[in-house]
């Protein structure tokens, strides 16, 4: 769990302090760094955004940071949190001087920023990112972020388009088209690791990153032809399991949904996140009218552990159902459920 200490960077590159209104010319400044890198982005502090001359009693206003990072006496990042719709907190702001980009201070930035939000009781983190803001959108994903809602329009002096970023900071989420695609380069580490660590999700080891990005790739596609849903799983802020449901039946089957890969990182297993993926496939084959849930599982797996804890029913085993990374064949047993 966090602890609400203030946030340190590595000492010999920065130190991050709570953001004061004599900041101002130093933030204005450290967001143009930023900003002039990308074409057509123009910027009229008066005219549009007269509060970064204020910024720190700005956030006061909304109950939020405001906190900036220095380095040699520099202002060189910037990151503020507020409450928007308790329990869902905005991150906004965040602006690290270009060259400490990949320095690790936006991750610094970012944990100071979340820990103090969750402290406060944030069960949800929100934030927009304009489209032009590729890197950013790297950074958001890569902190378990996904993309949430419409593109939301500025109509400001620089043409802005920005998009939604969210997510829960424990709980279990469907994912849309928009959030799968940008959950894709996490939701493939997640499979790579547990097929390194030997689970049988129809990969052999080691899981090549960019096979297992189409695979997600593919997944998401369907999500949006409607044929597949996909879950993530959030514990501490971290996406860290995920399941998928496959809609796409005969049409002699469509009362019937298949179970497919609840694949939860080794890193976070036996805390109920499975069950949890579990559940919420089930909630949304009943939402899609499905009454029976199938799936296959090796044979001593924690998947089926899983099942049976779940009071799944055994419908048989199929002997060499699949091979193992070193050629040997395994036995997988066929669950069924009927849902209510
Ligand atoms: C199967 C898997 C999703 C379970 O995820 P998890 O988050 O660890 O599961 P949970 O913590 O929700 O466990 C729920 C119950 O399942 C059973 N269970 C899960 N893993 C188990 C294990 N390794 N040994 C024994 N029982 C286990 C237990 O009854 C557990 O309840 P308990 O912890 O109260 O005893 C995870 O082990 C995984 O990702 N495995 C690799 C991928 C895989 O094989 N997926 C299934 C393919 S369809």
């Amino acid at each position: 769990m966090a602890n609400e200490a203030e946030p340190r960077g590595s000492v010999t590159e920065w130190a991050i302090r709570r953001g004061q209104d004599s900041d101002g010319t130093a933030l204005i400044a450290l967001i143009w760094a930023c900003w002039s890198a990308y074409p057509g982005i123009k910027m009229d502090v008066d005219g549009e955004m007269p509060e970064l001359r204020r910024l720190s009693t700005f956030y006061g206003s909304l109950g939020g940071t405001l906190w900036v990072a220095e380095s040699g006496g520099r202002v060189t990042g910037m990151i503020a949190v507020h409450p928007l719709d308790p329990p869902t907190w905005e991150i906004s702001h965040v602006y690290v001087e270009p060259s400490l980009h990949g320095s690790g201070l936006g991750h610094a930035l970012l944990d100071a920023a979340e820990r103090h939000a969750i402290l406060a009781g944030a069960k949800r983190l929100a934030l927009w990112s304009d489209t032009r803001f590729d890197r950013a959108h790297r950074f958001y994903e890569k902190r378990s972020y996904v993309r949430h809602g419409p593109i939301r329009v500025l109509n400001d002096i620089s043409n802005s388009l920005e998009y939604g970023y969210a997510k829960p900071v424990d709980g279990v989420e469907s994912l849309d088209i928009a959030a799968a695609g940008s959950a894709l380069p996490r939701l493939a580490e997640i499979m790579i690791a547990c097929v390194d660590d030997g689970a049988s999700v129809g990969f052999l080891a080691p899981l090549a990153p960019d096979k297992a990005r189409m695979f997600w790739r593919q997944a998401a596609t369907e999500v949006g032809g409607g044929k597949r849903a996909i879950v993530a799983a959030w514990c501490d802020g971290v996406l860290i399991g995920t399941g998928t449901l496959d809609l796409a039946m005969a049409e002699n089957q469509r009362h019937r949904a298949e179970v497919r890969k609840i694949l939860v990182h080794p890193a976070g297993r036996r805390r109920g996140l499975g069950r949890q993926i579990m559940h919420a496939l089930e909630d949304i084959a009943m939402e899609q009218g499905r009454s029976l849930l199938t799936v296959d599982a090796r044979a001593g797996d924690p998947g089926e552990a899983l099942y049976r804890a779940e009071h799944w029913q055994e419908s048989g085993r199929i002997p060499d159902f699949a091979r193992a990374a070193d050629g040997t064949p395994h036995e997988a047993i066929v669950f069924w459920k009927r849902l209510a």
